[in-house]
């Protein structure tokens, strides 16, 4: 008999099929309408399984935090990676190279040491490394300042076995605009920034082979996505990863200028929890207890929400959360029942996965797959 989601035992990662499906389409019509390639970042989900269905839905190739994952989604037969990621040591270098050998794989750059390795690594390799500088176009996280590329390239230029297919950025401060509009601004800034440097240092990069050598120029991310945010020419590629799953921070952007509520439509992926006990009565505000606390939703927080995740068919908000338990409080918690399955949705749904064994692929309430979550854990 097919299993119910009512069925599982909590806490547990429920991800909609129909709703990937939706965010996947969505995801290709962007980049289609902005006329750039679609990468995505695999964090969000961390396997083979959805990196295909990407890649079926038009995604020319994939991004991944680690070198780890890169060897895991090569050996799953994805065959054009991108790690929009810096590393140090050798030991990383070589993996580095060795994945070059194998499909083709680029990694990110950001520091003349990082280049010093990797030229080691890659020197007398049968294929060239390929390597994105990264800039910081306003992030402050990782990234070259713009006047630290040129000699960036001129070290890549140097080493026989590194080419330069082009730049990146990220553009995770985008997150923090109070609305579209504000949005649409800071992510002109982020793309402005961009393009001068690639113009800047287009003497100096190789380019895609694959696109007559022009060089890749790459941003990130989910917000500019669902809220289509406009791409300016000379941005090639974009990376969005969260949008696949979305969350509760992608809410807003999600609702695209509607109901905030008809955003939280786009989110595909919750965590279902049971209450475990209720108190309170006429004179005690009253509270329930989730059995999913930071070890289900992590402590992340979400830029414009309080608390760690919305019970999306209650309104109500988990406010608070130790590593096994998730505090509901405030008006509406009397309502709750011992016993109850709640569907939490998530402040930020990428840690989330890593958390979980498995995910819980579900078509309206029927469980269709336990799908264990490959990429797991992978720190280096
Ligand atoms: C380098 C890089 N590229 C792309 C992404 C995807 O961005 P988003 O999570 O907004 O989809 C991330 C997310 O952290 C990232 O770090």
């Amino acid at each position: 008999m097919a299993q119910r989601i009512a069925d599982l035992p909590t806490p547990a990662l429920i991800v909609d099929l129909d709703r990937v499906d939706a965010n996947l389409r969505r995801g290709r019509a962007y980049a289609d309408a902005q006329g750039v390639d679609l990468r995505p970042h695999t964090k969000t989900h961390k396997g083979p399984r959805f990196a295909r269905a990407q890649v079926a839905a038009g995604a020319g190739g994939i991004c991944v935090a680690k070198l780890g994952e890169a060897e895991m989604m090569a050996d799953a037969g994805l065959d054009d990676v991108f790690m929009p990621n810096t590393v140090i040591g050798a030991d990383k270098a070589a993996r580095a190279v060795a994945l070059a050998q194998r499909v083709r794989f680029a990694i990110g750059v950001d520091h003349p040491e990082q280049l010093v390795q990797l030229a080691a690594a890659a020197k007398g390799a049968a294929r060239p490394l390929e390597v994105l500088v990264e800039v910081d176009v306003g992030a402050g996280r990782g990234g070259a300042a713009a006047g630290e590329v040129a000699e960036l390239l001129r070290r890549v230029r140097e080493a026989a076995g590194l080419r330069a297919r082009g730049v990146y950025a990220y553009e995770g401060f985008t997150y923090a605009a109070r609305d579209r509009d504000e949005l649409v601004a800071r992510h002109d800034e982020a793309q402005r920034a961009l393009l001068a440097v690639a113009a800047a240092a287009r003497p100096w990069l190789d380019g895609d082979e694959r696109r007559g050598a022009a060089p890749t120029v790459s941003l990130g991310s989910t917000p500019s996505l669902l809220a289509a945010v406009p791409l300016r020419p000379g941005i090639t590629e974009m990376r969005p990863g969260t949008y696949l799953f979305n969350d509760l921070q992608q809410a807003r952007w999600a609702a695209a200028g509607g109901r905030w509520e008809d955003g939280l439509g786009h989110a595909a992926a919750h965590v279902l929890a049971s209450v475990v006990s209720i108190h309170g009565d006429a004179l005690r505000p009253w509270r329930a207890v989730l059995d999913a606390g930071s070890k289900a939703l992590t402590s992340d927080r979400a830029v414009g929400h309080d608390g760690h995740g919305l019970l999306v068919d209650h309104g109500l908000t988990v406010a608070r959360l130790s590593e096994e338990h998730g505090v509901v409080e405030g008006p509406g918690t009397e309502r709750l029942r011992v016993g109850d399955k709640a569907r939490v949705l998530m402040n930020h749904v990428c840690p989330v996965v890593n958390l979980f064994p498995v995910m819980h692929l579900v078509r309206g309430d029927v469980v269709v797959e336990a799908l264990p979550v490959a990429g797991r854990g992978f720190l280096v």
